[in-house]
């Protein structure tokens, strides 16, 4: 019995079609899910505090609208996220606990700060559009709910990543002072967007547990995180020339032989001790989420209540 449920398993996952709640799957499996899915619901909702930063700070009500909708399509990610999570037995309240105490992980990317309004473009432009390039194969991935949030989450993205770039170009048609703004926000932004697709494909950097060999095995990722980076540089850099910003890499150039720009190595010990905990904001930020949860405590005991009693007055 066991030896046909995984093999309906892998014959599943070869035709590369979808895992689906109720299908038999490997405990590893179910937990890899788990980890990665809750790992992006977390940066989606932690992902709200650096731009939320300046929502009262807008310059026009056109670019407070934006903003606006950028920052609660990421509360609406990070709930598809969780839902998918919950399809495999877990529940959002033990994520959120698991965030919240630092079991579990969230994006590097959200413990930098947003010192000037020109991080909001440059969010948009590198943060966004790192998140889509990451994102885009995840649509593919074999887990079911995961693939099919991860279809609207893309085209959301692509609307974040737009607008960032816009009101970068808008920014660089201005004065000599706003397209230096551009250009530090850019510096400060360009290496830990590298640091986003997590570590080298090598696995020599000191911690990481080099989930990529078996994650692709399962379909759950459809790339390593070197193919997606290089992607990203290959990108980023005719994006950065139309812009007129100069990208803080000088081992940056074009490589005819490999067809794809050569490109400098992030600081990884920078990026071991954010994720471990101690980058510039990581202690701001989950400060802040345990707040807004503990504030919160009263609309779920609430909502709890009501629904007792629904179900109460349903069944007389
Ligand atoms: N930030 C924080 N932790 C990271 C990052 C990162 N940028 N990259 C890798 N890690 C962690 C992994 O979680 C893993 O730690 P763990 O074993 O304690 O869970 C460790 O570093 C080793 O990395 P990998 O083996 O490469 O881990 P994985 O196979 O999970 O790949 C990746 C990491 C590429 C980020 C993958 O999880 C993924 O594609 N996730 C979905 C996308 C996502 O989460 N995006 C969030 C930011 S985008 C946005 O919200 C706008």
């Amino acid at each position: 019995m066991g030896d046909t449920l995984e093999a309906d398993f892998e014959h599943i996952i070869e035709r590369h079609e979808r895992i689906e709640p109720r299908d038999w799957m490997p405990e590893r499996y179910r937990a890899t899910v788990v980890r990665q899915v809750a790992q992006h619901a977390h940066s989606e909702i932690i992902g709200m505090q650096p731009e939320g930063n300046w929502l009262t700070r807008a310059p026009s009500l056109r670019r407070k609208a934006i903003l606006l909708a950028k920052v609660q399509d990421e509360a609406g990610h990070g709930l598809y996220l969780y839902s998918a999570c919950e399809t495999l037995g877990v529940t959002r309240a033990e994520l959120t606990e698991k965030l919240i105490s630092g079991k579990q992980k969230y994006s590097s990317i959200f413990n930098y700060p947003t010192l000037s309004y020109a991080d909001v473009g440059t969010i948009g432009w590198l943060v966004d559009g790192a998140a889509i390039c990451n994102q885009v194969p995840l649509c593919r991935t074999s887990y079911g709910p995961y693939g099919r949030a991860m279809i609207r989450i893309c085209k959301e993205e692509s609307f974040h990543q737009r607008q960032g770039y816009e009101l970068l170009m808008t920014m660089m048609g201005g004065t000599d002072e706003q397209r230096a703004m551009v250009q530090e926000s850019v510096d400060r932004f360009w290496w830990p967007a590298l640091m986003m697709f997590g570590p080298p494909d090598t696995g020599d950097m000191a911690s990481p547990t080099g989930h990529t060999a078996q994650s692709m095995a399962w379909g759950i990722k459809r790339d390593t995180n070197d193919d997606l980076r290089q992607k990203f540089v290959d990108m980023s850099v005719p994006q950065a020339e139309a812009l007129g910003v100069t990208l803080p890499d000088p081992a940056l150039t074009w490589n005819a032989e490999r067809g794809h720009y050569d490109f400098g190595q992030p600081d990884w010990e920078e990026f071991a001790a954010v994720i471990a905990g101690s980058g510039p904001c990581n202690a701001q930020r989950i400060a802040h989420r345990k707040r807004a949860h503990d504030e919160g405590a009263w609309v779920r005991e609430a909502a709890t209540a009501f629904a007792a009693r629904s179900v109460v007055e349903e069944d007389r």
